[in-house]
């Protein structure tokens, strides 16, 4: 069956060729997340160091907007989005389908631009980089876990995970990494097949393992266990929850209550802000999203 491509998300040809080359309302939240960034960035900037930090957050975002149409059609989908997490941390975002979740992570990845608002990685600006800059962040410092896999269909599962391994700038034993990211996560028998020749919740684990395969400094996953069984996602939720606590920051986009309970905190995306919630099985819910904010309200 052919791989169903959310006509939201970047298609393939897009992503893989650019990828290769707060959370609440209160402005005193935003405020003290925008504190933080900040003085991250003076503390890099007084060091005279472009190196990230360990003790800066890995993520910072403030002030994001993204609006859709123009005129009277427009819509708010993210207003004032806030967000920064620091490295150890795992963060969940959970919301109703169509509430703006994936276009978060893809401004959040440098995969999309938000129209206001700042989004910087390891101290280096995501906002603002030229192609050219936003290809080698990525490729250094960001894991994309994307909700429809988007793995390359000419490469079997195996070339899809060490593709990232075998560029410009990957670490040292990304190779040995990929190997044994393939084999944790149950996916030998199948290394050699192509994606069409794989089950959804296969290809989405050679998706996780591509995303970990250069040691990123952080992980945005969208719905990395949506496909999976529950011993399947069990060992997804694990690796992420274990690359945070190496000290990587990991962001991760939801449905299922397991995965929340594996967060350090948990936000939910509603009508354009992020909230921080307890999540409850019956906070996270699949029901569409009710309309959306016109520009002028
Ligand atoms: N390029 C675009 N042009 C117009 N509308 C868009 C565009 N991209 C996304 N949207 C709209 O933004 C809304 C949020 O989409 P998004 O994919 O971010 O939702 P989501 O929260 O990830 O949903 P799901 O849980 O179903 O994956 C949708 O209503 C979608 O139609
Ligand atoms: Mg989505």
């Amino acid at each position: 069956m052919p791989l169903k491509l959310s006509a939201t998300e970047p298609s393939i040809t897009r992503v893989w060729p650019r990828w290769l080359a707060a959370d609440t309302r209160s402005r005193g939240t935003i405020w003290s997340v925008g504190v933080v960034c900040a003085v991250a960035r003076l503390t890099r900037v007084t060091r005279l160091r472009t190196a990230h930090q360990p003790s800066a957050p890995v993520l910072c975002a403030s002030g994001l907007r993204k609006v859709y149409g123009e005129g009277r059609s427009a819509r708010v989908l993210l207003d004032e989005v806030a967000l920064a997490v620091a490295p150890g941390e795992l963060v969940a975002v959970v919301g109703r389908s169509g509430s703006g979740k994936s276009t978060l992570l893809h401004l959040l990845g440098g995969l999309d631009h938000p129209d206001a608002g700042r989004v910087e990685v390891g101290g280096r600006p995501v906002t603002g980089a030229s192609e050219r800059e936003l290809s080698a962040l990525r490729r250094e410092s960001i894991g994309f876990v994307f909700q429809f896999f988007h793995l390359l269909p000419e490469l079997d599962g195996e070339a899809n995970v060490l593709l990232p391994a075998r560029l410009p700038g990957a670490p040292a034993g990304a190779d040995r990494r990929g190997r044994a990211l393939i084999d944790r996560l149950g996916l030998r028998s199948v290394a050699r097949l192509a994606p069409h020749q794989l089950s959804g919740g296969e290809q989405q684990r050679f998706a996780i393992a591509r995303a970990l395969v250069a040691d990123p400094l952080l992980v945005l996953a969208d719905e990395p266990i949506g496909n999976l069984d529950a011993a399947a996602g069990s060992v997804v939720l694990d690796l992420l929850r274990s690359s945070a606590d190496e000290g990587r920051a990991v962001v991760m986009v939801t449905h299922q209550a397991e995965a929340t309970a594996r967060a350090d905190r948990v936000l939910r995306l509603e009508h354009g802000r992020l909230f921080p919630t307890h999540a409850s099985g019956a906070a996270i819910t699949d029901h569409a999203e009710p309309a959306p904010r016109p520009v002028s309200e």
